[in-house]
């Protein structure tokens, strides 16, 4: 079940750290290039960016970061390209899962394995059962993911579990299907390398994230950019549909509340 609090049916708690960041890690290919260096180059060079931003989002206190690794749409580059990813997975996951474990981080994957090497398969259900209890951050993997993909999935369950309900579904019956109904949704969508799209990532729940692009490449990126996209965050006005003024009204009531 999902019991986190739906943008569109509750207002979330807004703090000044985002409890959830989702990013798309993207311009690994163009940075490469411009070193006149195989794209491969750029993708081992985003896996140790990926190390450095765990890092520093578990030193600013996020609970969930989100990252897409592999969208159901890049099967369609070069077959070399994608083998390669593939082992680049593999090799993740059999050195990082154990320092993730050590670290107190909870990994999840979310994507159709169904396509994937049963090796794969295999590790990532292994180091997701050894994390399984820890709480210091989240850590999401998107890998052959689509929001599409995901939404119909989330609807054939959603069917298949009530059939009796049709007619009669809500929208936290479907969202308890969602691979991530584990999580908030994410306060923060970050983009790297210059693009200004969602490229089919979570398409449910980017209902009502703070977006924040970036020119800067994926390979680039680190913990000052990442702190660029919080304190673009932070002045955000969050309203869930609702006004300034009514914004202005709740803080004054809860100000004074606690002078009362
Ligand atoms: C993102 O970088 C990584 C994956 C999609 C796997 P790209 O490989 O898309 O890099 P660009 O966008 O071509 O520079
Ligand atoms: C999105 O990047 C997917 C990942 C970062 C894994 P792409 O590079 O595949 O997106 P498009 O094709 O530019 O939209
Ligand atoms: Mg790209």
């Amino acid at each position: 079940m999902n019991f986190f609090p739906s943008s569109t049916q509750e207002i979330p708690p807004v703090g000044s750290v985002p409890r959830h960041i989702a990013i798309i890690m993207d311009g690994n290919g163009r940075w490469a290039k411009k070193r006149f260096m195989p794209r491969i180059a750029g993708h081992k060079r985003g896996v140790e960016i990926v190390r450095e931003i765990i890092t520093a989002c578990t030193e600013r206190g996020v609970a969930y970061l989100t990252l897409f690794a592999f969208s159901s749409e890049n099967w369609r580059r070069p077959p070399e390209e994608v083998s390669f990813l593939m082992q680049l997975f593999l090799r993740a996951l059999e050195e990082e899962v154990s320092k993730l474990h050590e670290n107190r981080i909870r990994f999840r994957v979310i994507g159709d394995l169904s396509r994937f090497d049963p090796k794969i398969v295999a590790l990532i259900r292994r180091g997701e059962a050894l994390t399984a209890d820890n709480t210091t951050l989240t850590l999401t993997i998107a890998a052959n993911y689509g929001g599409r993909w995901d939404m119909l999935q989330a609807m054939e369950k959603m069917l298949a579990a009530q059939p009796e309900k049709r007619g009669g579904f809500t929208e936290a019956d479907l969202a308890a299907h969602l691979a991530l109904n584990y999580g908030h949704e994410p306060d923060l969508f970050i983009r790297t390398g210059g693009e200004q799209r969602i490229s089919n990532f979570l398409l449910w729940q980017l209902a009502y994230s703070e977006f924040y692009f970036t020119d800067t490449l994926w390979p680039e990126f680190d913990a000052a950019v990442l702190d660029l996209a919080i304190a673009s965050y932070r002045t955000r006005e969050r309203r869930f549909g609702r006004t300034s003024e009514q914004l202005a009204g709740a803080s004054r009531a809860a100000a004074a509340s606690k002078n009362a």
